[in-house]
């Protein structure tokens, strides 16, 4: 149940980097639904089209990569070309896979980093003079993987570890005019990032229980504290990550149980 009002985003405008599908395509319907007008971008352009009409509302669907900066910056100034100065921008665009780092090439690791990490460089820097400022709110996506070493995730620790330093730099060099703050989903069930980094763990519960809200996230949870972030209720918020992750990160809550009846 969302606390906030239908017309809360009504006269502003979105743009979400990796929002045609998953959970940056969640974001950006619930934007829409509160009223925005929204842009989301990916390389694939059938993707994008069927985002667009998923989200309805006049949405666009774009083609880029956010590993080129002239394109995604060709991207961003056709969005507000078309939909005014951009009041939110999303840098969401991830890649990821499983592989230990003596099994992974130097392309590979390149790859995801340039990806996530150059791609949320080059999606902040190329909004800024697009911007409606005073009051622009920008998001990127992170994960835990910034912050907890993770075997076979060598490449994305690296990447979101850095965009979380992107975020908190462009807090300090962008204010007061623009707030610049990160979201953390925790496993979120249905995902393209839960299928190829949990395989099969929808039917584990024994994951879960390590959770100490003991269940996956929704995409829905996420878009909800996207909201959040870009409405005025956080008008004094910037350069922090949010976690929406059920507690995962603070580490395994499935031990309380070997405590049951001792207290
Ligand atoms: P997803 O469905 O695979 O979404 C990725 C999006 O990025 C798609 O729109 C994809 O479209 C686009 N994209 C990928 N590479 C791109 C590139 N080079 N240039 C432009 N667009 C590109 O992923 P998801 O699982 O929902 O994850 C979304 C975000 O949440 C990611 O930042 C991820 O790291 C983060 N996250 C996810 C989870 C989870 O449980 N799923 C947990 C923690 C963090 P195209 O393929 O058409 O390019
Ligand atoms: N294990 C080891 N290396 C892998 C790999 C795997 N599972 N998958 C890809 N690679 C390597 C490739 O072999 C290549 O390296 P090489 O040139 O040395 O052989 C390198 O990664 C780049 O692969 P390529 O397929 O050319 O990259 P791409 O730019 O077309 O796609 C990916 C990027 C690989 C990240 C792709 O999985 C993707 O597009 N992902 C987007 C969706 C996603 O990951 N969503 C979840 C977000 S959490």
């Amino acid at each position: 149940m969302s606390a906030f009002k239908d017309n809360l985003l009504v006269g502003k405008t979105a743009f979400v980097a990796g929002g045609t599908s998953g959970i940056n395509l969640g974001i950006a319907k619930r934007f829409a639904e509160l009223g925005a007008k929204v842009a989301v971008l990916g390389r694939n352009p059938e993707k994008a089209a069927n985002a667009a009409a998923e989200i309805g509302q006049g949405a666009l669907g774009l083609t880029a990569d956010v590993r080129d900066y002239a394109a995604i910056r060709g991207a961003m100034e056709h969005a507000a070309g078309e939909m005014g100065a951009l009041d939110i921008v999303i840098s969401g665009a991830a890649g990821n896979f499983l592989a230990p780092a003596l099994g992974m090439s130097a392309n590979a690791f390149r790859t995801v980093v340039d990806i996530d990490l150059n791609g949320t460089f080059n999606v902040f820097r190329g909004c800024y003079d697009l911007l409606a400022r005073p009051g622009a709110s920008l998001i990127a996506i992170t994960a835990g993987q910034a912050v907890n070493a993770s075997p076979l995730q060598i490449h994305a620790c690296a990447a979101k570890a850095g965009i979380n330093q992107v975020i908190r730099v462009l807090a300090m060099e962008w204010g007061p005019e623009v707030r610049v703050n990160g979201i953390s989903p925790g496993p979120i069930a249905g995902t393209e990032g839960m299928s190829r980094l949990a395989p099969g763990a929808s039917a584990d519960g024994g994951h879960q229980e390590r959770i100490p809200l003991k269940r996956w996230g929704r995409i829905d949870e996420v878009a909800e504290a996207a909201v959040f972030l870009c409405s005025s209720s956080a008008s004094y918020v910037t350069g922090t990550i949010l976690d929406c992750d059920g507690g995962s990160q603070l580490g395994d809550a499935s031990r309380r149980d070997l405590t049951r009846g001792m207290a």
